[in-house]
Order: C-alpha cells, then structure tokens, then sequence
C-alpha cells in the first residue's frame, strides 16, 4: 500500500515553507503521498514585526498559551508519518506551533502516529524540543526523528541579523556587511537528504536507527556553547513571563523586558561564553560529550 505522510507547520516568513518543500522532495519522486498543511492562527502574527509586537509575544509564547487557529483539514484519519516542522520562539514551541498541537484534529491523528521533527531556528532550539518531546509523549506519538537546521552565523551576529529581518522583512545583508540572516540557501537545499533518510526507513515501515544515521548526517549538529544559554536562560525567561502577566502596565513591563533581554544576548551572554571557555570547558570534555549525546537522541 502507498505511504501516506503529513506535513504540519507554521511559518511567518516562508523560511520554514522553503525546508519543508526541500524535506518532502524525495517523498513525492517515488509517489508517496504527501499532504503539507500550513495551518494558520485566527489572528496570525503580522510580518514585520514591531518591537513592540516582538517582545509583547513572550509571555504567551513562554507559558505555552495556545491561541485559536483556524481550521485545520486533514483528508486522511491515519498517517504512516507525521513530519511536524517549526520554529522556537523564545526557548519555546513558537504560539502557533504550540498551538497546532493544542488542536483536537492534530491531537487524534499523532496518536500512535510516527513523529520527525524538523526545525527551522537561529541556533537555539534544544529547549524547545525538550518541551515538544514532553508533549509528543502526551499524546502518545513515536518520535522516530528529529532534524535541526540553524543560523551558522556567530551568536551575536545572528542575533543583530535576525532582528534586521523580523523588524524589516527583509532577508538580506544588513547594512551590506553582515551576513544573511536565517538558514543558507544552501542548508535548505540540504534538507532534501535528509528527507531521503527519512524516506528510506519509511519504506522499510521500521525507523530503528533513523536517528542515529541523521546524526552522522549531521542533522543535528550542537554546540556546547548554546547548551549553556539554554541551561540558564528558559528559567529567566519564566520568571519574566510571570512577572509580566501578573503586573497591570504589561507594557511597560515588557520595555524593560526588552532591554533585559538586549543586555543579557549582547553583553551578559559574551561574558558567560567567555569565562566558561577559560575556566570549566578545557575540564568538562565528558560532560559535555553526554550532553550532546543527549540532544542529539530522541529520549
Ligand atoms: C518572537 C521570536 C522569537 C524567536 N526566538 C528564537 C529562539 O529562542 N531560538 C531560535 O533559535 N530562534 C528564535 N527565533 C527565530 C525563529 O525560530 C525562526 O527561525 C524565524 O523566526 C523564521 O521563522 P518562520 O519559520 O516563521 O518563517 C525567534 C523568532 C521570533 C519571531
């Protein structure tokens, strides 16, 4: 019988759209069937961005408020596989990637269903997919995979281009000097083969081992240094959220959130980075090495 494969995802700038095409083009080559929905919140966030727009986002985003979508079609009742594609968002599941998985629709078709996850990220994701393992189990889907494409680009450097493109719309050379923001052309393009992987143990109806031939594609490539941010920064992130809810002048809360939160990636992280590499990394090889293992698995 024909595999049947649905592809679930969110995207505001397309970036994820582009991935996911790049994903599934192996799939459709040798006629699996291939239904991509990209599903769509009631009041979807506007592209560009403002800053006030941007910052005002965390809170929801971190304390995994879903917000209503709009209906979300599915011609199929069972799946031989779910590719669920997304974003984070400050640590997090991105709004509407949360959201989708909020959906009753979703939440009956992951049920038993084989899960691969493909990220599309700056660079930090490894909280987020903690927390998307955690829902996964839920609701009992089989993550059988999980592919991460990122930024390549230095943190901070990242950081001014992707803000250059969430504030402007554009995905170009700030200033004509920085670096593209976002995922390269070419690591989009290279998502193809890891659909091929993918496809390959589809076929043979057993994703034993999927993972690991990902990792030795480098699907999943993680570096030490973003282990450290997310280890203590989604805890921050929390009691920001809190704090912003539970005051009367959200918004000016989240100004001096957003300054926070300038300092801490341009001046606190650098820092930490800094003293880390001198100090504890040239000790912690082992430590790190399992904790990489970590991320890099399913569990
Ligand atoms: C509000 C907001 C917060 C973001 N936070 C993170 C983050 O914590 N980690 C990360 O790697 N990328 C982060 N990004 C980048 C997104 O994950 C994503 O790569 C980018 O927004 C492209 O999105 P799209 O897939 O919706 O087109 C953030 C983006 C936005 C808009």
């Amino acid at each position: 019988m024909g595999k049947k494969v649905l592809v679930l995802y969110y995207t505001q700038t397309g970036q994820l759209t582009e991935i996911v095409n790049s994903f599934v083009a192996p799939f459709s080559k040798v006629g699996v069937s291939v239904e991509i929905v990209r599903a769509k919140p009631k009041n979807d966030f506007a592209f560009p961005w403002t800053s006030e727009r941007f910052f005002d986002a965390m809170p929801e985003t971190v304390l995994a408020i879903p917000s209503p979508m709009e209906k979300i079609e599915l011609k199929e009742t069972k799946y031989d596989l779910v590719v669920f594609a997304y974003q984070p968002w400050y640590l997090s599941l991105s709004i509407p990637a949360n959201s989708i998985l909020a959906t009753d629709e979703v939440r009956l078709i992951l049920e038993g269903t084989p899960v691969v996850t493909l990220i599309g990220a700056r660079n930090m994701w490894l909280s987020s997919q903690e927390k998307l393992k955690k829902i996964l189990k839920e609701l009992g889907a089989n993550l059988v995979g999980n592919i991460a494409l990122v930024d390549r680009s230095q943190n901070s450097i990242s950081a001014i281009t992707i803000l250059h493109w969430m504030m402007s719309g554009k995905k170009d050379k700030y200033l004509g000097v920085f670096p593209k923001p976002g995922i390269s052309d070419e690591d989009i393009s290279n998502a193809k083969v890891f659909g091929k992987t993918v496809l390959k143990f589809l076929q043979k109806e057993n994703f034993d081992g999927l993972q690991q031939q990902l990792v030795n594609q480098n699907a999943v490539d993680i570096k030490a240094d973003y282990m450290i941010i997310e280890k203590l920064a989604p805890r921050l992130f929390l009691i920001w959220a809190n704090l912003v809810t539970k005051r009367k002048n959200r918004a000016a809360w989240l100004v001096v959130y957003k300054y926070y939160l300038l300092f801490a990636l341009f001046i606190v992280a650098p820092i930490v980075l800094t003293v880390n590499a001198i100090l504890f990394r040239p000790f912690s090889g082992k430590n790190i090495a399992e904790k990489k293992l970590y991320y890099q698995g399913l569990k």
